[in-house]
């Protein structure tokens, strides 16, 4: 045994491996088959959701492990309805944040203070974690279209219970009802976002989770996760780019120098699939659809463009967040609120793995390797 060596309970992975393909425990709530480019909730295929199914049907079985038949949908659909309202004080803690607060901090906060006002936030039993999974899934789309309102200086409006959770976020957001089909766009982009196996932000949730934490503290620290550009960040800053390219003209010689530069560009590459995000396939449609109805194409061909430098330059696919970030564009909604809305998806997923971590809970304690030295003798501050 080495100096560095563990005890015998440990196995050794190289430090900066960032666990690629180390198997932590078992879930069935999501798989992602990396080579084959598929993604499966509860044993159904994203394609098979994607053309038939609704976001609260999906919530339902990511939470429950099988679709709801018509009375079961419906008294979710009842139940999520009647959890869309903000606590008062919550609404005044949106109208006191600094104006230019990133909006995912301002749901971050926001999801730490709602806990403070449920008088069941620290019962995690199943009953009561399914109950805080429904209210979550129901509050994230209020949190962030009332902080959106009120950052733009609007006054909150009371959201529309009989409505699903993807008109009603548009709706508040915008303060009129969507049309059909960017609702039911909409309602896609969120059945395509809800769960994606062991994620950075789904990781950090089981985490937490998994010290017996309650679910607003897991959730708090999965937004936290989500944040980070490397993971649900990348959408906003993929039309950040496009937008910084400017025309499809710029297109090929702006992604060589970048790529020269040894810069990244944002919604490339995965950490799991080595083909087509199946979900991107989804979302390049919808990026499309978008351009040919508002009679402007040009953020889709310019996307259209940069998939084909990426692929031809470095063999890299499009993942979630490239086409999402061109067809919230085209539907007027503000960049950074494209995190935030990665969150009013996941959050069905993130409570999913929860639920599913307290129904046989294990701490999670991994081990380190230690690279730092050994047996350094100790001296006095007034001696060094
Ligand atoms: N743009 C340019 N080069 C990229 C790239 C990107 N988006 N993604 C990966 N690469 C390159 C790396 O520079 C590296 O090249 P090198 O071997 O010459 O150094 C190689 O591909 C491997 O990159 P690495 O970051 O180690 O791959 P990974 O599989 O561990 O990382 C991501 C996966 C998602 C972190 C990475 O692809 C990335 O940073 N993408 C951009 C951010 C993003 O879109 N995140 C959302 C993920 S859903």
């Amino acid at each position: 045994m080495t100096e560095n060596a563990k005890d015998s309970s440990a196995t050794a992975a190289p430090a900066a491996s960032g666990l690629r393909g180390v198997v932590i425990g078992a879930s069935s709530v999501s798989d992602v088959v990396g080579d084959k480019g598929e993604l499966i909730y509860q044993g159904y295929n994203i394609h098979e959701l994607a053309k038939h199914s609704t976001f609260e049907e999906v919530a339902f079985l990511l939470w429950n492990k099988r679709l709801p038949n018509q009375a079961e949908l419906a008294e979710l659909k009842k139940e999520l309805g009647a959890s869309y309202a903000l606590p008062q004080e919550i609404i005044e803690l949106l109208g006191k944040v600094p104006r230019e607060s990133d909006p995912i901090d301002v749901l971050r906060t926001a999801v730490s203070m709602l806990e403070l006002y449920d008088p069941a936030s620290k019962d995690i039993s199943q009953a009561a974690s399914f109950k805080t999974s429904i209210k979550l899934t129901a509050q994230f789309p209020t949190l962030v279209a009332t902080a959106e309102r009120l950052r733009r200086g609007l006054q909150p409006i009371e959201p529309l219970p009989e409505e699903n959770i993807a008109t009603n976020f548009l709706y508040l957001l915008k303060g009129e009802k969507p049309t059909e089909h960017d609702a039911k766009l909409f309602d896609v982009c969120l059945i395509l976002h809800a769960d994606h196996e062991l994620n950075a932000s789904t990781f950090t949730a089981r985490v937490v989770a998994g010290t017996l934490a309650n679910i607003y503290a897991s959730v708090v620290a999965a937004i936290g996760a989500l944040s980070g550009p490397l993971h649900g960040g990348a959408n906003t800053n993929v039309m950040k780019t496009l937008l910084e390219i400017g025309e499809l003209a710029n297109v090929e010689n702006f992604i060589k120098s970048a790529l020269a530069s040894k810069r990244k560009i944002m919604g490339f590459g995965h950490a799991v699939y080595r083909t087509e995000d199946p979900r991107a396939t989804h979302l390049r449609r919808f990026s499309k659809e978008m351009g040919e109805r508002g009679g402007n194409s040009k953020w889709y061909e310019m996307s259209r463009k940069v998939e084909e430098v990426m692929m031809r330059e470095k063999g890299l696919y499009p993942n979630v967040d490239f086409y999402s970030a061109s067809t919230y564009y085209m539907m007027g909604i503000p960049l950074d609120l494209y995190t935030p809305i990665f969150a009013v998806s996941r959050i069905t997923g993130w409570t999913a793995h929860v639920l599913e971590q307290y129904a046989d809970n294990k701490l999670i304690r991994p081990r380190a390797e230690y690279v730092g030295p050994r047996n350094v003798a100790y001296v006095p501050i007034d001696k060094r």
